[in-house]
């Protein structure tokens, strides 16, 4: 442009003609640019493509219009999957509710593990608005497999909980002296229950002041729930159930020491530890006292009702955590390399360190909690599974990558809250895919080299944990049994919690 104008050879006029000419140059280039940028938007690689769209507010998809990311191998690996824009939204509706005073109660006994507890405690609260009740503070689950002799405000932040809620219930830490003798309504609400059901349940009311509510978990549907219900919920998972201060802080700890260890780091919840093996009857690769010693213990235990279970043909459908070792191959199939620092969030690993020999044969920078911390910081902690879950929980939320080797209530809790959070990447195994490659592996039919690791990766490319809706129930399932085959709300709160950057964001 300096040129042209210090130009005398051009007239006002010519010169004129030559800034349309440009302008029209310009706006073909962008044209261009824009079909280039909708053609490449056709290729977007979603987790998007087997669901069901079964919830009531459909809008059109955000994703559809925005450029695929450069696919180098950093993304691949590291890089959250792109989410278009999408963003956590937790606000009720203007339809919303708010709490009114109540003085009538129910007390819960929450009941399993730290994750099982936390969903079911944010099921309850909802609950509790649904019935306009007075919520009395949880009881914690100090029977399960466990045996955490921790109560509520060892885990969470008792204050901040009351306070965050403030709005949607009214949290009290005790019953009131008048009414701590009164009768109480003992009831085991049903599983997956709608909100009529607990409308129904309201006539409890006319005859009592207090509901004990026996069982916390899954007392909710996962779906075909109001908006305000189910941000609610994810108000009281993501906001109002903060860890208490002890464990956030050497949570929030432990995550820069990875962080400055390692840069970027992968957290492993390995979940192989003695009760899930003897739950799932999975022996693969122990030996023969083990597998007995996990038959004893499955016999024995009486809240688990399946008691003769194949342990190859439960492999083969998937069913089994995958062990150390096949992790170990896993990782390295999906291309990280020798050096990557992996954070091992679990329990005590049945077998011990020996079965960690071949994981760490691939991986040598495997990192734990004990490892991390010192000695001191974790006085607090040793004997206590909900607190030390508390530090995995964290650490696996904050993770550069998630990676589960069972699906269960901690691997849906991250996973979801990642979602939440941002699309982080959680990276869910395809088991029944891989112990075929496994199998192939061990009969010498393939090699753990580059053939493999494709067959991996391909796999694997739609289980990222990039934005996808929930799944709704398999199909031609009926009736009651279909909500054990959805998806659970908690595993992927969107399109309830996690909306497009159309509306309103919030801070
Ligand atoms: C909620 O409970 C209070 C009394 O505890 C009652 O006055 C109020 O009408 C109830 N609200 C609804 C919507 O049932
Ligand atoms: C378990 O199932 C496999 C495959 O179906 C079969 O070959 C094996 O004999 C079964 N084992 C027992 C102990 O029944």
């Amino acid at each position: 442009m300096v040129k042209h104008r210090s130009s005398s050879r051009y007239s006002s006029s010519a010169r004129l003609f030559s800034i349309k000419a440009i302008s029209v140059y310009l706006i073909l280039i962008f044209a261009f640019t824009i079909w280039v940028f909708v053609f490449s938007s056709i290729n977007i690689q979603t987790d998007d493509h087997q669901t069901q769209d079964h919830q009531q507010h459909q809008r059109r998809d955000p994703r559809k219009n925005l450029q695929k990311p450069n696919d180098n191998l950093d993304s691949q690996l590291w890089i959250p999957p792109f989410s278009y824009g999408l963003h956590p939204c937790v606000k009720p509706t203007p339809r919303y509710k708010e709490f009114v005073e109540s003085d009538r109660y129910i007390t819960v006994r929450s009941n399993g593990g730290l994750n099982q507890m936390r969903t079911g405690i944010a099921d309850m609260v909802a609950v509790a608005h649904i019935m306009n009740a007075t919520l009395v503070i949880p009881e914690l689950d100090k029977r399960s497999f466990w045996r955490d002799s921790s109560v509520f405000s060892d885990i969470f932040d008792e204050e901040h909980f009351i306070e965050s809620l403030e709005r949607d219930v009214k949290v009290v830490k005790k019953l009131p002296k008048e009414v701590e003798s009164l009768p109480r309504a003992r009831k085991h609400f049903s599983s997956w229950a709608s909100v009529g059901y607990y409308e129904e349940m309201r006539h409890l009311w006319k005859e009592y002041k207090v509901i004990h509510v026996a069982k916390s978990d899954s007392r909710l549907a996962n779906n075909d729930l109001p908006i305000d219900v189910q941000r609610l919920r994810c108000r009281v998972l993501y906001r109002g159930l903060r860890f208490s201060p002890a464990i956030e802080s050497l949570g929030q700890k432990l995550v820069e020491r990875l962080k400055s260890r390692a840069g970027r780091f992968i957290a492993l919840h390995l979940r192989y530890e003695k009760d899930m093996l003897a739950f799932t009857g999975c022996t693969y690769g122990l030996t023969d006292a083990e597998s007995e010693e996990l038959r004893v213990m499955r016999e024995s235990t009486s809240h688990w009702k399946i008691k003769s279970i194949n342990s190859t043909e439960q492999r083969e459908e998937g069913l089994c955590p995958l062990t150390p070792k096949e992790v170990g191959i896993f990782l390295k199939g999906l291309g990280y390399p020798e050096s990557t620092v992996i954070y091992i969030a679990a329990g005590e690993i049945y077998g011990g360190d020996d079965r960690l020999l071949e994981l760490k044969s691939r991986f040598p920078n495997l990192v734990f909690k004990e490892t991390l911390a010192g000695e001191e910081e974790l006085k607090g902690f040793t004997g206590h599974a909900t607190k030390t879950a508390a530090l995995d929980y964290i650490i696996s939320v904050e993770s550069d990558v998630f990676v589960p080797s069972h699906s269960g209530n901690m691997a849906r809790a991250v996973e979801g809250h990642r979602r939440f959070l941002g699309h982080r990447r959680t990276i869910t195994p395809d088991r029944k895919g891989l112990v075929k490659l496994f199998n192939k592996v061990e009969r010498g039919q393939i090699k753990e080299g580059a053939k493999f690791s494709n067959l991996v990766k391909t796999m694997h490319q739609d289980m990222q944990g990039a934005p996808r809706r929930r799944k709704g129930p398999a199909q031609g399932i009926k009736g009651r049994a279909r909500f054990r085959t959805e998806e659970a709300f908690y595993e992927n709160p969107y399109p309830e919690c996690i909306c497009s950057s159309k509306e309103h964001k919030e801070p």
